[in-house]
């Protein structure tokens, strides 16, 4: 949009989150409450993002290099005293969107509509406002009639004005000439002794400038979070959004309630999620997959049609009609090609399995190269690692290795060959060769009635 910029408040120290962490670094369905805002942002067309900070600054400027623009306020004097602190980087820009850095709820086509009411009106300011049961400690917008007269804060208003149901969000678009000469003339003269950015109302008032207000239907956007237990609000109004938003999509949620999907994570239709998942990251999930129940997934791709039972993995592929689980652990750099299976108590970690091949229960698979159609007996081990490096084990199509067998790596296993049971291979083994190692079983016939007697 040509001429707007945002400029998102988030200089204060929020002392009640008890935290190393600045207040707005803090996850919301896996994405932080200021990265919320600026997709808010980003999503309405809005180019230029001014973010005030002040307090934990360092940590927040890094994460936001290359994403925002950084100003510095450098006391924090109040919502006012921050604006101001932008006002120098906004030359050439007509009108201003103001957000909170600790307000993620705010729905785009919300701001959507609260920026469309300003270009229409034309006027100095429009805020966005809410309906609160319980208003307690937001400040009230006080009107007569129809008619805007003025924000007051908790802490400053009458007790006739904190039975005010209409709250201020905080949200607000800016005529910024109008802007600029109303900070001016600001004044820290309230409870406080904070430059209150809604003191620009009343000025904004007295001038007779036009002031609109717009209430959201939805009281959770303007949900402010301070303290840790407002922030597992938050969490639980975005989660519900979330599954809404996937269940009308068509995916088959079969427990909401304890069903946790990240708000980077892609769903397919006729994807169907058992209870106690949770789909973490940038998870990408494919049609006709069944997920769960007891699943976490982090930053995994599932094709069409597979199936992923009380497992974990993170950052793996499992391809199409694959069949995972019951417990088991796919690490980073995990390929599961199409059809595999990989059963309880198996581990995988930086390998690939090629398509069809079976690796079924009690197994560790690190840093391997398995072909097609090959048979992982059970208890297998690739030893990968000799204290100090890590190796490689290649395992060629339509092998047989034998439960319990240890493939002491760097090792290759050629197509076709075969490993008996129980051994501990070290060498390379040729293609269709039969590998054994392990002592020759002897027999005593009748040791055990010899012993009794
Ligand atoms: C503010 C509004 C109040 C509104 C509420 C909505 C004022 C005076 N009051 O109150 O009407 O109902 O938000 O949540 O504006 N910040 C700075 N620098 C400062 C002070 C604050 O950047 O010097 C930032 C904070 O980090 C926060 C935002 O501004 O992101 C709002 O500040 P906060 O102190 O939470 O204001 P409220 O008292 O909640
Ligand atoms: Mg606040």
């Amino acid at each position: 949009m040509p001429n707007w910029a945002a400029v998102i408040l988030a200089a204060g120290k929020g002392t009640r989150m008890k935290s190393k962490l600045p207040k707005v670094m803090h996850l919301l369905a896996g994405k932080s409450m200021i990265e919320h805002v600026l997709d808010l942002v980003k999503k309405n067309e809005v180019e230029r993002s001014l973010v005030i900070l002040g307090h934990g600054r360092e940590k927040i400027e890094e994460f936001l290099a290359g994403r925002a623009e950084i100003v510095i306020q450098a006391e924090q004097l109040g919502t006012g005293h921050a604006l101001m602190q932008a006002l120098p980087y906004l030359d050439g820009v007509d009108n201003i969107v103001v957000l909170s850095g600790d307000q993620p709820l705010i729905r785009p086509e919300t701001l959507a509509e609260l920026i469309r009411i300003h270009t229409d009106s034309q006027g100095a300011a429009t805020l966005l406002t809410a309906q609160f049961d319980n208003p307690y400690g937001y400040g009230r917008v006080v009107k007569d009639g129809e008619k805007f007269v003025k924000i007051v804060e908790e802490k400053d208003a009458t007790s006739e004005e904190r039975a005010i149901r209409e709250i201020n969000t905080g949200t607000y678009c800016f005529n910024v000439a109008k802007l600029r000469e109303a900070l001016r003339r600001i004044k820290p003269q309230n409870a406080q002794g904070e430059y209150y950015l809604t003191e620009v109302f009343d000025i904004f008032v007295t001038q007779g400038e036009k002031i609109t207000t717009f209430c959201t239907k939805d009281g959770n956007e303007a949900l402010g979070i301070n303290s840790r237990v407002q922030l597992a609000e938050a969490e639980h109004v975005l989660r519900e959004r979330i599954l809404h938003y996937w269940m009308d999509e068509g995916v088959t949620i079969i427990d909401p309630a304890s069903t946790f999907i990240g708000c980077e994570v892609k769903l397919s239709r006729d994807v169907v999620i058992e209870p106690f998942t949770t789909l973490k990251g940038k998870t990408r999930i494919a049609e006709d997959v069944i997920l769960g129940p007891q699943t976490t997934l982090e930053d995994c791709v599932c094709e069409t049609g597979c199936q992923v039972a009380h497992s974990v993995a993170k950052k793996a592929q499992i391809g199409p009609r694959c069949n995972v689980g019951p417990f088991a652990y796919l690490r980073p750099g995990t390929v599961l090609e199409a059809g595999v299976k990989v059963g309880d108590f198996v581990e995988i970690k930086n390998s690939r399995i090629g398509q069809g091949s079976k690796v079924p229960h009690l197994s560790y698979v690190g840093d391997s190269q398995v072909g097609q159609s090959v048979n992982i007996g059970a208890g297998t081990i690739t030893c990968n690692y000799d204290g100090i490096n890590k190796h490689q084990t290649i395992i060629g199509d339509n092998v047989f290795i034998g439960s319990n067998t240890n493939l002491v790596a760097p090792v290759e296993i050629g197509e076709g060959a075969v490993t008996g049971a129980g051994s501990t291979i070290t060498r390379n083994v040729p293609a269709y060769a039969l590998a054994v190692e392990r002592s020759t079983q002897k027999l005593k016939e009748n040791w055990v009635r010899n012993k009794k007697q």
